[in-house]
């Protein structure tokens, strides 16, 4: 497999990030997960609001601090996927639905073995933040996303009912069941 490495989100990293992000909406994937509202901003917009977020001081309201990470295959630079680590579950729809970690790779990526290393990756940081247990969570039909999970060592503790009582609005979610899996580091 190529090599990929997470790097922070920076100016240089635009026209990559607009293909990545243009990627998904050709594919009718209007929500990327793990982009930490990229779907929804413009580039400049967005790195700063996720500049924000990474730190205590500067995180904005209602948001946890977090760490997003493009994950850049080293061999033509390009953006095959994203990650977001959360540092704590410090807000009613992480502890309940969203865990520490989201993340995704773009469509035509997929299948090969991108998502798994890209977690073990994000594990590693997530280590380096003195996380002691991670959970993640994903819908029960996401094939591909347990199989990452449980490739890295999540075991399922619970599956139950997305109420979207947060109203957070992820299309198509709500009364479908949801997988949560814990990550002891
Ligand atoms: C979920 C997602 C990140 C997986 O990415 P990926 O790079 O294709 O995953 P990998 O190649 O590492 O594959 C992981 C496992 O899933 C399997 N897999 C991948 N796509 C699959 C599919 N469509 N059907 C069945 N299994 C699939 C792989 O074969 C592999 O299992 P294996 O090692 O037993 O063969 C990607 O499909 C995606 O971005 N989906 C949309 C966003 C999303 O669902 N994010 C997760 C939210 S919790």
């Amino acid at each position: 497999m190529d090599v990929l490495e997470l790097q922070l989100p920076t100016l240089k990293h635009k026209t990559a990030a607009e293909k990545f992000k243009s990627e998904f909406f050709k594919n009718m994937e209007y929500v990327i997960n793990g982009s930490a509202l990229f779907d929804r901003m413009e580039y400049e917009q967005w790195l700063i609001h996720n500049k924000n977020n990474r730190y205590e001081s500067t995180v904005n309201p209602g948001w946890v601090t977090a760490t997003t990470f493009f994950a850049v295959r080293k061999s033509d630079s390009k953006i095959v996927g994203m990650i977001d680590i959360r540092h704590n579950l410090g807000n009613e729809f992480l502890a309940k639905y969203g865990g520490h970690i989201g993340y995704s790779v773009c469509p035509s990526e997929r299948r090969k073995g991108y998502a798994t290393e890209i977690l073990r990756m994000g594990i590693e940081y997530a280590k380096s933040l003195n996380i002691k247990k991670l959970m993640i969570a994903c819908f029960s039909d996401n094939i591909p996303s347990i199989k990452t999970i449980v490739k890295n060592g999540g075991v399922l503790t619970e599956t139950k009912i997305y109420t979207d009582d947060q109203q957070v609005n992820i299309p198509d979610s709500k009364g479908k069941l949801v997988n949560i899996y814990w990550i002891d580091l």
